[in-house]
């Protein structure tokens, strides 16, 4: 079923973006992992959050939904029992990602797979470290899931990852809690530290260099005793991102978005808009759970071109398609560089950024790790793919409401992956829009 998008005359209002998803699953999976109860309000529910809480409960996890809250009642990582069946992880890398390194220290045999999205996506990138740990993780000829995983006992390693990935660098540290010794993960970029943060506040000791050459992360293990914690997890700066680029765009927006999580490992989109001329206000910042949380205020600005590369990627890389819509609202030329990890996502995001922005009359050149993009370019209506990819959802919503004729999208429901209630806050901006035109 399709859906069809028109353009708005305003951007205004108010939106309380949906709990941050990377968060969500690492609450779920450490609490867990720890010692009692932990309660996490806020906590997304979306389908790939399903996915971790599906498998964490064929792991035998006792938790429990009541609304926006999760309690989970953790008996260490000695509490996981053997899985009867297969884990579905869905369509949700980082389900599969961070299991794989709790699963590689526990002394049974478990299999992750997934959708035909996530069976097209690297798993040797985990495989790797863990199989240097002591564990036998295997996985297709191609690297793909299904992961088969015997855990055992490990030992602490050194591991260079060549990218930067927080899934990576997150399955390693859920080893190295298990594993004998020291074990230290670099990564070329520091990625974002959700996991670091959320360890911290259970009591792990982590060492934690920030070096120009590599951003080093590590621990000695074995650790037991995770403490259980309350938390609130904060609005999810990726789900804000479609409605910061709109705002950002259009000639007429006033928008306010609350409490959105703006750790400065995620919110390289921020950064980059201001740089281009975006008129972004960071309001009340303060601090949720050890995590940085502000209210966005975005109004129209004229943007002009933007020079972005890896040093930048890491901190906005599932904003990077709403970005290179940005850059087709801006004066020049942009260069997104140093994000070849956007093959690997959902979707091959370099393509089909490109292709459904084409599709509306931008002029993007996709490049084998980002595009070249020029601007201004009045996007018109077309009828363009998500291909299943949720980001690719809201990069479709944010430019239909700038664009200039009307957007069909072919298969909207991908947005549950992430924002279950996305067409639900489109809408109520449209409606917002038509009550301040009357
Ligand atoms: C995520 C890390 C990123 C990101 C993904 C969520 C996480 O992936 O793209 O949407 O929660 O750790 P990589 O670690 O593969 O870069």
């Amino acid at each position: 079923m399709s859906r069809t998008l028109t353009p708005l005359p305003h951007v205004r209002g108010e939106i309380a973006v949906p709990p941050d998803k990377s968060i969500s699953h690492r609450a779920a999976i450490l609490g867990s992992l720890a010692e009692g109860e932990s309660r996490f309000e806020n906590f997304l529910s979306s389908a790939d959050t399903q996915s971790t809480l599906a498998c964490l409960r064929r792991l035998g996890a006792d938790i429990t939904q009541n609304g926006d809250t999760l309690a989970v009642r953790g008996t260490g990582f000695a509490g996981l029992t053997e899985p009867a069946d297969v884990l579905n992880c869905g369509n949700s890398g980082t389900t599969m990602r961070l299991l794989s390194g709790v699963l590689a220290g526990r002394p049974f045999r478990s299999v992750l797979s997934g959708d035909e999205s996530l069976r097209r996506r690297p798993m040797g990138r985990v495989a790797e470290p863990l199989n240097r740990m002591g564990a036998t993780v295997t996985t297709t000829d191609a690297g793909t899931a299904p992961v088969v995983i015997v855990g055992g006992k490990l030992h602490g390693t050194s591991y260079e990852s060549p990218v930067a990935s927080a899934q990576v660098k997150s399955a390693v540290l859920l080893a190295a809690i298990q594993a004998e010794g020291t074990t230290r993960v670099s990564e070329p970029v520091r990625s974002r530290d959700h996991s670091e943060r959320l360890l911290s506040a259970m009591g792990v000791k982590l060492f934690i260099d920030d070096a120009p050459q590599g951003a080093v992360t590590g621990l000695t293990g074995p650790l037991t005793g995770l403490k259980a914690i309350d938390m609130r997890i904060p609005g999810d700066i990726s789900s804000a991102a479609a409605w910061i680029v709109a705002a950002a765009c259009h000639p007429d927006s006033d928008l306010l978005l609350t409490g959105v999580g703006v750790n400065p490992t995620r919110r390289g989109l921020i950064v980059a808009l201001k740089r281009m001329g975006a008129q972004v206000e960071i309001l009340e910042e303060r601090r949720q759970g050890g995590e940085p949380v502000a209210d966005l205020r975005i109004t129209s600005a004229p943007l002009t071109a933007g020079e972005f590369g890896a040093r930048f990627v890491p901190s906005c890389i599932d904003e990077l398609p709403l970005l290179a819509l940005a850059a087709t609202q801006a004066a020049g030329t942009t260069t997104i560089s140093g994000a070849a990890e956007l093959k690997l996502k959902e979707s091959d995001r370099i393509a089909s950024t490109a292709r459904l922005l084409r599709a509306m009359g931008a002029t993007i050149e996709p490049l084998d790790d980002g595009w070249r993009i020029e601007g201004p370019t009045r996007l018109h209506g077309a009828e363009v793919a998500t291909e299943g990819d949720h980001r690719m959802a809201f990069l479709a919503a944010a430019a239909a409401v700038i664009a200039g004729g009307e957007v069909v999208v072919d298969d909207p429901d991908c947005a549950t992956v992430s924002y279950p209630g996305f067409w639900d806050d489109l809408e109520r901006l449209a409606g917002e829009a038509a009550a301040v035109a009357r």
